[in-house]
């Protein structure tokens, strides 16, 4: 707690309220006593200045275009560190020794395979439904299957469930893909890492073997570490929500896959995908840069911008550079890459964008890569949701384990109508 109490004037009461400090980042004023003191909520819709919790996991400092997972820099952790490292980072709080690391990997893959009457519930879905209704579906459906694993008060309990989620979604997410394409599913092969298994049920096929392309395995694990864990954003927040009302993790995290389907959160990779696939050649783009200025045109330039990002998205950085390497390693040349390269060129030397502090976030470039790799654009989100399921895990976990932890309940400035009698039909 920081000296200084806050005071906020009242009417005629002076209410003075507790301000607390984090580690790093901005104070908080704590005021949880406010509506009994003054009788009246606070506002703030979208929660842009409002703390819901307190957390140890992830730091963003917006202004300086710093990502901190557990106190690491995400450059460093796409650099040097593997998504199973980094999930074991975000889970426990430590980076493992490689003793706790090879024990974590080997748990992760005893649980890669899902129940088989799970394959069934795909057969429901018609072939060109959204991988992202499947996703919300199925992995629902797993609170079906797990029901020793659901007990949120068991720490034990708790571990076997997150440990499920991390392992089973790379599986659900190929199963969705191999149902839209008609191929039959293909089972874990553990004696692959965590990224080539999930890359081979989704490329490969049972008549014939696959062998995991080192180059596309490094690049979609780091695609992995950087979707990991992002503070409290929409998606995470609706897993907290969900979670606080003691609902089971696997219920918690179809709510977290529902809200990062929405094209301004998790949804945004595809968009802007189809975004620069419709803006073709770069002359095109002042076309589009005007249209995202217009008021009245509810354009938005897709993977541009960021509730907290004021200035580069360090893990737009990073995309970049993975899709300029992945690009050229592959020996692709993909016109799509030259149009984003060009597109951020012109949206950041334009005023709208600097005064706005518009930036690429990091969904501006996965998608050239994911597309390079051989992903459809449909299955984007999808790969988004399968990375962030570390993130919401630990969320959740942190959120169980906090003392302070009650069910969330925000209330309203109600502009309704005030009370009034029935009038029946008759005398209407
Ligand atoms: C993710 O929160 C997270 O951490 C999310 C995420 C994560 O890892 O979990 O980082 C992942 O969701 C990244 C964001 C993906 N979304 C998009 O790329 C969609 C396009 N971007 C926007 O819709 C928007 O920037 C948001 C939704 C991301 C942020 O919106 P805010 O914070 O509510 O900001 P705003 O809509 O109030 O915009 C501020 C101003 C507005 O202009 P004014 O009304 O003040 O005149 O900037 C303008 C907006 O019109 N603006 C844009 C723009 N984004 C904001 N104008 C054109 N193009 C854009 N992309």
């Amino acid at each position: 707690m920081s000296d200084a109490p806050a005071t906020l004037k009242f009417g005629d009461k002076d209410i003075g309220m507790p301000v607390l400090s984090g580690s790093v980042g901005p104070d908080v004023i704590d005021i949880r006593k406010l509506y009994a003191q003054t009788g009246a909520f606070t506002y703030d819709p979208g929660f842009t200045s409002t703390a819901s919790c307190q957390s140890a996991i992830t730091y963003i400092d917006g202004e300086e275009g710093i990502l901190l997972h557990r106190g690491y820099p995400i450059d460093q952790l796409a650099e040097q560190s593997s998504f199973p490292e980094v999930s074991y980072l975000l889970l426990h709080g430590e980076l493992p020794s490689k003793a706790e690391l090879d024990k974590f990997t080997y748990t992760i893959s005893r649980h890669t395979m899902v129940h088989e009457q799970l394959a069934m519930f795909f057969r429901g879905f018609r072939r060109d439904a959204h991988p992202m209704a499947i996703m919300c579906g199925v992995v629902g459906a797993l609170s079906a299957f797990y029901h020793d694993s659901a007990d949120i008060t068991d720490p034990q309990q708790r571990l076997i469930a997150s440990h499920r989620l991390i392992a089973k979604m790379p599986t659900l997410a190929a199963m969705a893909h191999k149902y839209s394409v008609g191929q039959p599913f293909m089972h874990p092969d553990n004696r692959l890492s965590y990224t080539g298994n999930f890359l081979r049920m989704t490329f490969g096929v049972p008549a014939e073997p696959y062998v995991v392309n080192p180059i596309i395995e490094r690049a979609m694990d780091r695609i992995f570490i950087l979707h990991a864990d992002h503070e409290q954003n929409a998606s995470t927040s609706t897993v907290r929500l969900a979670g606080s009302s003691g609902a089971n993790p696997f219920a918690c995290i179809a709510a977290g896959i529902a809200c990062l389907w929405g094209p301004a959160h998790g949804g945004a990779n595809e968009a802007a995908l189809n975004m620069l696939r419709e803006i073709g050649k770069p002359e095109h783009i002042p076309e589009y840069i005007a249209r995202a200025k217009d008021k009245d045109d509810p354009f938005r330039l897709m993977g541009f911008g960021h509730r907290v990002y004021k200035n580069y998205d360090p893990r737009a950085k990073v995309m970049q550079q993975t899709a300029e390497e992945v690009l050229r390693e592959l020996n692709i040349s993909d016109p799509v890459l030259d149009t984003a390269q060009e597109l951020e060129q012109i949206a950041l030397n334009d005023p709208y964008f600097i005064e706005k502090k518009l930036y690429p976030n990091v969904d501006f470039y996965s998608g050239v890569i994911l597309n390079a790799i051989g992903f459809p654009t449909e299955m984007f989100t999808a790969l988004f949701a399968l990375a962030r399921t570390v993130g919401w895990v630990a969320q959740w976990n942190e959120m169980i384990s906090d003392p302070e932890q009650k069910i969330g309940r925000p209330r309203q400035l109600y502009t309704g109508a005030t009370q009034r009698d029935y009038v029946p039909v008759a005398q209407r």
